[in-house]
């Protein structure tokens, strides 16, 4: 009878149901070295952020309104109106900063530690790949609530791809909808914000299933991978990931509940208004870095490379570094990893103060000097890395 699931169905059923039992035991028994540090809790971090902005986010649609004449309105009676409203916005912006915090530290723990190399150059790149979607996701976001900082950040966004050569024009309009932003705007980025957070749970689960079959590298280099040396993730690793995520959601509570001041505009908290352009305009912090290396070069199409390349080049890491084995196995890799990463850290923080002031005098170098430095690691140390490790080890 039509509707009616047959035997065949309940089998197909079962045999889901037992695969995914399968994946979920594979994972609990699955030996990881036993030298993992805090640092490797962050991917566990991510996950759980990326829950709860899935949950709030989803909660806050409710009562999101994506129309240029309604949409502050709508939000501000969420935050005064309704039951807890505003903890539900708090939980979602500060889940945003929380998350691309915990994202630069994985990737930064990546670099020093050298995950991205063989084999795990594929789960390096769909780590890339996930950057680049929660950097359009947090962007659409915060275009949402329509204010002055919303507005004009969308404003500029608009003119940064206007400025690409012969198809600027088209690229512009296709992502403002229009002349200037307005409800058009609102809608794409609305559509873009939810879409983009459902893939992103999709190439998550990916990102997993490489580690899974890859394995983790470990700080102590080849050491760590010794069978004998190492420890399932149940029960160890699931306590120390619990541990890494109760400490993140005290600070996260810290910050939401004494300091909301750390990572809000208060700006954003005027409604969008064409007439009048703030005096200073800038993103939201963690994309200071990028808007720092976009001012610091004088042309506006080439600022744009400079500043879309800063994400780019992280997709080539595996092929610009072309050592291979485990950084940490050789005493002259330790030190000259912890010198180049210590150095791209700190232009990248220069860059983002770069990017909080405005681009004149001491702050113009500052940017220029920052966006040097941030490259140089990338073109300039990683090629001859493994090189420079060999005689680092033999001097
Ligand atoms: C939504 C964003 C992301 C989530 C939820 C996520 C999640 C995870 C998790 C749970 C792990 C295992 C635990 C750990 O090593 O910390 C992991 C490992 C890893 N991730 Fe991510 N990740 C994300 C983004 C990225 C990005 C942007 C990169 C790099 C560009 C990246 C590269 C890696 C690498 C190389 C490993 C293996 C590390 C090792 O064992 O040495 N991930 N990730």
């Amino acid at each position: 009878m039509a509707g009616t699931p047959s035997c065949k169905d309940h089998k197909e059923q079962g045999q889901e149901a037992a695969g995914v039992a399968t994946f979920v035991k594979d994972y609990m028994s699955l030996l990881l070295p036993a030298d993992l540090n805090l640092l490797w809790t962050i991917g566990a971090m991510l996950v759980a952020v990326l829950v709860l902005m899935l949950l709030s986010g989803l909660t806050l649609a409710l009562s999101y309104t994506p129309d240029a004449s309604l949409a502050f309105g709508s939000v501000e009676a969420l935050e005064r109106r309704m039951p807890s409203g505003w903890l539900l916005r708090s939980l979602h912006m500060t889940g945003a900063s929380f998350f691309m915090a915990a994202l630069y530290l994985h990737v930064f723990r990546g670099l020093y530690y050298g995950s991205y190399r063989a084999p795990r150059r594929g789960l390096w790149l769909i780590g890339s790949a996930l950057l680049v979607m929660v950097m359009i996701t947090a962007f659409a976001g915060y275009v949402l609530p329509w204010g002055q900082m919303s507005y004009w950040g969308a404003d500029v966004a608009g003119k940064a791809v206007g400025a690409v050569p012969l198809i600027g024009p088209v690229l512009e309009r296709i992502f403002l909808g229009g002349d200037a932003p307005g409800t058009a705007t609102l809608h794409r980025m609305f559509v873009l914000h939810f879409t983009l957070a459902f893939s992103i749970v999709g190439a998550v689960l990916l990102h997993v299933a490489v580690l899974h079959t890859r394995g983790s590298s470990s700080p102590s280099g080849l050491r760590g991978q010794n069978p004998a040396r190492m420890l399932p993730f149940y029960p160890y690793f699931t306590i120390k990931d619990t541990l890494g995520v109760v400490v993140m959601a005290l600070l996260f509570t810290l910050v939401l509940c004494f300091w909301p001041g750390l990572i809000t505009e208060p700006a954003n908290y005027r409604p969008a208004n064409p007439l009048h352009t703030p005096a200073d305009i800038e993103p939201e912090w963690y994309f200071l870095p990028f808007y720092g290396m976009l001012q610091a070069v004088p042309s506006k199409f080439a600022g744009l490379l400079v500043s879309a390349g800063a994400v780019a080049v992280l997709f080539c890491v595996p092929w610009l570094d072309r050592g291979a084995g485990w950084i940490g196995e050789q005493t002259g890799q330790r030190w000259l990893a912890r010198l180049a990463v210590s150095a791209l850290v700190v232009s990248f923080v220069m860059a983002g103060l770069a990017g909080s002031h405005h681009v004149q005098g001491i702050w113009l170098l500052v940017g220029r000097l920052a966006t040097v430095g941030y490259y140089a690691y990338f073109l300039g140390f990683l090629p001859f890395y493994a090189k420079l490790a060999n005689w680092g080890e033999r001097a």
